[in-house]
C-alpha cells in the first residue's frame, strides 16, 4: 500500500561536522531545521581536545542557531595519545563532553592529530569504560599498503576488534560504516557496539564519483565502496535493528577545496537528509522503519531520552526543490544531488495536533 503521509518523533543526527566561524555561522540552521540534536565532531584546526574548547565551541554553535529554532548540539572530544584522563571525566560528568572520537593518524579531513599508536590510549578508554562514555570511530587504517576499499575491513581486524578485546566494557560506535564487514561486526558484536549510517552511502555507490568522469562532491571518507555493499547498508538501516542509526556525516567544505587537483573529502546533506532518506525507505517498502533508524535508536544507544516533538512527513507531487549550492566563505559548499526527485517533505506536529 503507498502512503502519501506518516508522523514519526523529531529526528537527530548523530555525526555532523559543523565546522567554526563562517562556516558554522551559514550552516547550523540547516541542521537545527531538520533534527532536535546532533553529536558534532570535533575535527576542527586545531582540534577540539579539551572539555574547556568543547564548552567554548558549543557556545559559539548555540549562537548560530536561528531564532525560533530548537536544536542541542551534543559535544564530542577528539582522542590523542596525549588526552587528559581527568579534563576528559570532568567534561563527562558535567554533561558537556557526549563521547569521544578516535581518528586514526592521517585517515581523514583534519585528522594530522590523532592516534598513531592505539595501545598508548588503552588507558584512557578504560577509563571511559568505567564510566560509561562512548567511543566514536573513524573505521580506516591508514597503512599505505592497504587498498583504500579495503580499510575499513582491515581496521576491524587490526584495531578495533582488538581494542574491544582489550576493553571489554567499552561502547563504541563505528561511524559511517560503508561495508558488508562492518554491518557483519556490528550485527555479531553485542550490546556494547552500535553503527552510524550516513544518507549518502544508502544512495551512492563507488559509481557515482567514479563512472563518467571523476565527480568531487561524491567523494568522502569511507569512500562509496561496491553496490553489494549499499544494499547491505540499506537492508541494515532499514531493519529497525537498534544498533543502526542516522548519523549524516554532512561535512561542508568550499567548492574550491573540492574541485581541486587534489579535492577534500566530506559531502553536504543536512539540508535534504530527510527528504532523501525518506525516498530511501519508501523504496525499501520501510516507511514503518525510518523512525527507528532516524529518532529512536541513537538515543537508545546513548542512554538519553528521545525527543519529544514530532514531524510529520508529507508526499507531495511535484518534486521539492533544494539550492544546488549555497553562499559562504567567498565560495559555495554544494549540496548532495541524490540523483533522484524528492517529494517527500516534513514539518512539526505542534502539540495541539497531536
Ligand atoms: C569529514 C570532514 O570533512 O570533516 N569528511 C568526510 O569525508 N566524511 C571527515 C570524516 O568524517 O571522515
Ligand atoms: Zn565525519
Amino acid at each position: 500500500m503507498s502512503i502519501d503521509q506518516f508522523t514519526i518523533t523529531r529526528p537527530d543526527d548523530w555525526h555532523l561536522h559543523l565546522r567554526d566561524g563562517e562556516m558554522l555561522a551559514a550552516v547550523t540552521g540547516h541542521s537545527s531545521a531538520n533534527f532536535e540534536r546532533a553529536i558534532i565532531m570535533p575535527n576542527l584546526v586545531p582540534p577540539v581536545v579539551t572539555t574547556a574548547q568543547a564548552t567554548a565551541y558549543r557556545d559559539r554553535i548555540m549562537s548560530c542557531i536561528p531564532d525560533g529554532h530548537r536544536f542541542e548540539p551534543l559535544m564530542t572530544l577528539y582522542l590523542t595519545e596525549n588526552t587528559d584522563i581527568a579534563d576528559l571525566e570532568a567534561g563527562a560528568h558535567s554533561g558537556v563532553v557526549s563521547a569521544v572520537k578516535l581518528y586514526p593518524a592521517g585517515a581523514t579531513t583534519n585528522s594530522q592529530s590523532g592516534v598513531r599508536n592505539f595501545d598508548k590510549v588503552i588507558p584512557i578508554l578504560e577509563r571511559m569504560a568505567e564510566i560509561g562514555l562512548p567511543l566514536l570511530v573513524h573505521g580506516e587504517v591508514t597503512d599505505p599498503e592497504v587498498d583504500i576499499f579495503d580499510r575499513e575491513a582491515v581496521f576491524i581486524d587490526r584495531v578495533l576488534d582488538p581494542i574491544r578485546r582489550k576493553v571489554p566494557g567499552l561502547r563504541v560506535v563505528m561511524e559511517h560504516v560503508t561495508t558488508t564487514n562492518g554491518v557483519d561486526y556490528v550485527q555479531s558484536g553485542g550490546d556494547t557496539i552500535a553503527a552510524t549510517i550516513t544518507t549518502h552511502h544508502l544512495i551512492i555507490n563507488r559509481n557515482a564519483y567514479l563512472a563518467g568522469g571523476i565527480r568531487p562532491h561524491y567523494y568522502c571518507l569511507p569512500v562509496a565502496k561496491r553496490e553489494e555493499h549499499r544494499l547491505v547498508l540499506r537492508a541494515a538501516a532499514t531493519s529497525g535493528r537498534s544498533r543502526f542509526f542516522l548519523g549524516t556525516d554532512s561535512a561542508p567544505h568550499p567548492n574550491d577545496a573540492k574541485e581541486a587537483a587534489c579535492g577534500c573529502a566530506g559531502i553536504y546533506t543536512s539540508i535534504n537528509s530527510l527528504n532523501c532518506l525518506a525516498q530511501v525507505f519508501e523504496d525499501e517498502d520501510a516507511l514503518d522503519q525510518l523512525e527507528a533508524f532516524a529518532s529512536l535508536n541513537g538515543p537508545s544507544f546513548y542512554g538519553l531520552p528521545v525527543n519529544r516533538g514530532k514531524v510529520r512527513f508529507t508526499k507531495s507531487a511535484e518534486p521539492i526543490a533544494f539550492p544546488k549550492q549555497f553562499a559562504v566563505q567567498n565560495d559555495h559548499v554544494t549540496v548532495f544531488d541524490p540523483g533522484f526527485p524528492l517529494h517527500w517533505r516534513h514539518q512539526p506536529v505542534h502539540d495541539n495536533e497531536v
